[in-house]
């Protein structure tokens, strides 16, 4: 059986106070089996750690650097995450590739250094509106999920978690249906199968997200191969975040 994940990204949103807070209210909602993370910004790690002591609730980061250490001002490396309680780390997040100049070689970079930190990574992947519209939909994905994971083994796909997240459907309210999210997992299911074998194809998490909120996660986290949910908007929203894990302990 493959883990359900439901994964919080609150991008550039909650200072500090407000963090503790919001991690406290995630932290007391009930969860049952799906895996909860919270993917926070770097100077909230600290009070939402303390926050979410002694709950279920995982404690993520939003993006990591390749290197360990050395001179690159305003960068964060993988063992600082692991010493500050990080588990999971967020990776080439559409937003980092469209406004920070990501690419899928660094990408593939980041993922090696957190894995060999022994952070989990969400890998993000998903193609733009223009792409969809002529077509290109599982040429993009194809060539993210390839570049995203060259050289990563096997053994170490047991601590990557994909996210298919369609750029025309994040932080818009235009949500892709369920047929068209399943379809683009179910691909990359078999994608993986290729890459690998079918072992870390059955194992291995895919979740949607673009748009996820309290309404459809039910639906589409019922479909065979989304595994789980990376939520922007519906995440800050105790209530809502509350709907979507219950939907991901039932999926
Ligand atoms: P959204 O963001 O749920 O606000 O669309 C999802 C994401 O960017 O991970």
């Amino acid at each position: 059986m493959r883990k359900i994940v439901i994964a919080g990204n609150w991008k550039m949103n909650k200072t500090p106070s407000e963090a503790a807070e919001l991690a406290t209210q995630i932290a007391a909602l009930e969860n049952n089996k799906a895996e909860v993370v919270i993917c926070v910004p770097y100077v909230d790690i600290f009070a939402a750690k303390q926050a979410i002591a002694g709950s279920k609730v995982k404690l993520g980061a939003e993006n990591v650097h390749w290197e360990a250490s050395g001179a690159f001002t305003g960068e964060i490396s993988a063992p600082m995450l692991v010493e500050c309680g990080c588990e999971y780390v967020i990776i080439g997040h559409s937003e980092r590739r469209q406004y920070f100049g990501e690419t899928d070689e660094t990408v593939n970079k980041r993922t090696k250094a957190a894995l060999n930190a022994g952070l989990k990574v969400i890998l993000c992947v998903g193609e733009l509106k223009e792409e969809r519209e002529t077509g290109k939909t599982e040429e993009v994905v194809k060539r993210q999920v390839i570049e995203g994971l060259k050289d990563i083994s096997a053994e170490q796909m047991a601590n990557v978690v994909i996210a298919y997240e369609p750029v025309w459907a994040i932080g818009t309210g235009l949500t892709a249906t369920n047929e068209q999210a399943e379809e683009v997992c179910a691909f990359i299911r078999a994608l993986l199968k290729d890459l690998y074998c079918d072992c870390v194809a059955d194992s291995t998490t895919i979740q949607y997200g673009g748009s996820m909120n309290a309404k459809n996660a039910a639906d589409l986290l019922a479909m065979p191969n989304i595994d789980g949910g990376l939520i922007g908007g519906a995440s800050l929203k105790p209530a809502d975040f509350g709907v979507i894990i219950a939907a991901g302990d039932k999926a």
